[in-house]
């Protein structure tokens, strides 16, 4: 009764910022993103059926604080009672996705629970339910299901059943890089589940943020379905920067940036107009996102490597769906 896999963090395009219904974790909007091949989160469940206790979860070799363990126990039960069982759990993760730091640890966390939970339980969901299931933990985890480009839709069924991300087909030779711009370590001081119901109580731009959505998810499949960056990336960095705009006029203000994120995003606007191919986007947090072609990507992540305060410039290009593995975290 037990099963590991493997999930990698699925990075949005068009975002997804605000909820229709916050307890079934239903988006306002839906979004676009790319699942990436480099970073991965790692996660064992075990269940011993008809064994009380509390669940246990170990993230990166240490007991998980106890709103993480909350979490992960409160998605598990969704897992038990779908399974029709009860019992308790031991979840052990590993992640080389730092985690809160607005690198999508969630996405890739949740997608790599919903896959090993729901085979430990004993259930062999179709691919859209387990998308809908991942949702629930966390609304990239439903696309960081899916490998590839895939949109999240924000469907509008009360249960959530339509609210899945089904894979966006891209041309299969299309170059496409993400360099992942870490510029801090530490962990974001407002979850994006928190942010986005204070955005939508109090953000004067949030009603407009919506409206604009359906032109921008049409725009990106377009780019996609035709392979083509110049066309993707400024959608990409107009929509990051309209929901930083909705973030930035929350009460209180929601500012994950620091110093270093502007000074990537200036850079990226230097190489465009230097020449190269080079698009920027941003989640709820200070890494910054950089799209780019295979040929130009060592140029790019040189420059972007010298900007004072980058950490780590990490290459990745796009990755495979959530999977099953045998090898243990
Ligand atoms: O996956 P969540 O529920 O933590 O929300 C993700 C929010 C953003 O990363 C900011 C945007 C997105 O679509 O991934």
């Amino acid at each position: 009764m037990q099963a590991v896999a493997v999930a990698q963090p699925n990075i949005a395009v068009v975002k997804y910022w605000g909820k229709r219904h916050s307890e079934r974790n239903l988006p306002a909007v839906g979004s676009i993103g790319l699942t990436l091949d480099r970073l991965e989160t790692r996660t064992r469940v075990r269940f011993f059926f008809g064994e009380p206790g509390a669940d246990a979860f170990r993230l990166n070799d240490r007991p998980a604080s106890e709103a993480e363990r909350l979490r992960v126990s409160r998605f598990l039960d969704l897992v038990r009672q779908r399974a029709g069982c009860s019992g308790r759990a031991e979840v052990e993760s590993r992640n080389t996705v730092p985690t809160g730091a607005g690198l999508a640890s969630s996405s890739a966390g949740f997608a790599a629970l919903a896959l090993a939970a729901t085979r430990a339980a004993g259930l062999e969901l179709a691919p859209a339910e387990l998308s809908a299931l991942a949702r629930v933990g966390s609304g990239s985890a439903a696309r960081a299901v899916c490998g590839g480009f895939c949109e999240l839709h924000a469907g509008c069924a009360e249960t959530g059943c339509d609210a899945v991300a089904e894979p966006l087909p891209a041309p299969p030779d299309w170059p496409l890089r993400v360099l992942v711009v870490v510029v801090s370590a530490s962990v974001k001081s407002v979850g994006s589940s928190a942010g986005m119901l204070q955005s939508a109580a109090t953000s004067p731009f949030y009603a407009a943020w919506i409206d604009g959505a359906a032109a921008d998810l049409a725009e990106a499949r377009a780019a996609i379905a035709a392979g083509d960056l110049a066309r993707l990336g400024p959608l990409a960095e107009h929509n990051c920067l309209k929901m930083h705009g909705v973030m930035l006029a929350t009460r209180p203000a929601l500012i994950y940036w620091n110093g270093t994120t502007l000074d990537v995003l200036h850079e990226v606007a230097r190489l465009r107009r230097s020449g190269l191919r080079a698009f920027f986007t941003v989640d709820a947090g200070p890494q910054v996102k950089v799209l780019c072609l295979a040929s130009e990507e060592a140029a790019v992540a040189e420059s972007l490597r010298r900007v004072a305060g980058v950490r780590d410039v990490l290459a990745c290009g796009p990755g495979p769906a959530a999977r099953l593995v045998s090898e243990a975290p």
